[in-house]
């Protein structure tokens, strides 16, 4: 499939007015995208597990207008009117409008919030951008007809033109992204849903330490462009290929040890990259190392299938399965939140991706 497909058809914006509200998800990579070309298009193909709880939830009111040169919309974030995040918007819709023919017809007044605090140092593009694109998704199924695989295909296309790995945030349980040769219908375009998930992975749990809320010393659209002239760059690329079918197997045949193989493989090799790149650069904390040593000393005792997985941050996504749960939680309150800012961390688990209200 070639971009081509997303042009619509010419329609009639026939709706005067009217409001839409999405609900998307975050989402945590277990291979990493970390590298991409021109137009959002990724260096390496990556798989995430979709989240639940970790969420923005946006509303998009529209009204025709009659002066069709350019975009017009306000943009409030948790009730405020937020003119920093503008341009990033404006970047957007300059991306998406060859796709949507609507755009230059309406006023757009945006409304986003997190179920998350905005300062717990999680990434919220992927939860924001794929519940702006799900909005205006919807827009286009009222003014014309989509198939449900054409408006999935699309919300996660038109996501991916906003944060790359908001193209993973559409559907659940895992999806994956980026051309894969051992995957039936993978694109570089929009993501595809991973559903052959043993019962070893039903509602498996994600618990977000927040080891560091602070703002991020580089930002992951730097870190993405430092592996063009990186010198691992080509084997790394060429690795998370086959870290990709070992996910899949580790998924789908319910091998916990595999699974944490590579999911801890991946998050230190993701960190490895920052701090082998020129310039270099680390995003762990003392904190994220002591919670590491912990869970692998944990493991090690217990026997709990309990693995670590990192974005580009200083926290650390806690994975492990539904029935491990209060045991887990006992570890978690009595020794690694002494390692949290303020004692604090978040409880996640898989979910089923964007909804619209
Ligand atoms: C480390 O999707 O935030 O979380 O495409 O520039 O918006 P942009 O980058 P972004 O990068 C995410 C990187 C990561 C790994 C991942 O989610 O796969």
């Amino acid at each position: 499939m070639t971009v081509d497909h997303f042009l619509s058809k010419s329609y009639d914006c026939s709706l005067d007015e009217g409001k839409i509200i999405c609900e998307a998800p975050s989402n945590i990579a277990l291979v990493k995208y970390w590298g991409k070309f021109a137009n959002q298009m990724p260096a390496n193909p990556s798989i995430s597990f979709t989240l639940n709880n970790c969420k923005s939830i946006t509303s998009l009111a529209f009204e025709k207008k009659s002066n069709l040169t350019d975009f017009s919309f306000d943009f409030y974030f948790e009730g405020e009117k937020k003119p920093a995040f503008e341009g990033k918007i404006q970047t957007f819709f300059n991306r998406i409008s060859p796709y949507l023919p609507f755009l230059k017809n309406y006023h757009f007044t945006i409304k986003s919030e997190n179920t998350f605090p905005h300062s717990s140092g999680i990434a919220s593009s992927a939860s924001a951008m794929s519940a702006l694109s799900g909005c205006l998704m919807q827009l286009e199924r009222q003014l014309t007809n989509l198939s449900e695989t054409d408006f999935l295909n699309k919300t996660s296309f038109l996501s991916r033109l906003g944060s790359g790995s908001a193209c993973r945030s559409i559907a659940g349980p895992a999806m994956i992204w980026g051309q894969h040769a051992n995957t039936p219908h993978s694109s570089d375009l929009y993501a595809v849903t991973f559903d052959h998930l043993h019962d070893n992975f039903q509602n498996f749990q994600d618990t977000i330490l927040l080891v560091d809320k602070g703002e991020k010393q580089v930002s992951s659209t730097v870190g993405h462009e430092l592996m063009n002239n990186h010198p691992f760059a080509q084997n790394r690329f060429k690795q998370a290929h086959q870290n990709l079918d070992e996910m899949k197997l580790a998924l789908s045949s319910g091998d916990l040890e595999k699974f944490i193989h590579f999911t801890e493989s991946e998050a230190l090799t993701l960190h490895g990259m920052m701090m082998t790149s020129s310039p270099y650069f680390m995003l762990m904390k003392p904190n994220t190392l002591s919670i590491i040593n912990e869970i692998w000393h944990y493991r090690q005792t217990e026997n709990v299938p309990l693995s670590f997985t990192l974005d580009a941050g200083a926290n650390v996504h806690l994975l492990y399965p539904d029935k491990d749960k209060n045991k887990v939680f006992e570890f978690i309150i009595n020794r690694l939140s002494l390692y949290c800012q303020n004692n604090q961390y978040i409880c996640d688990h898989i979910g089923q991706g964007l909804t619209i209200k």
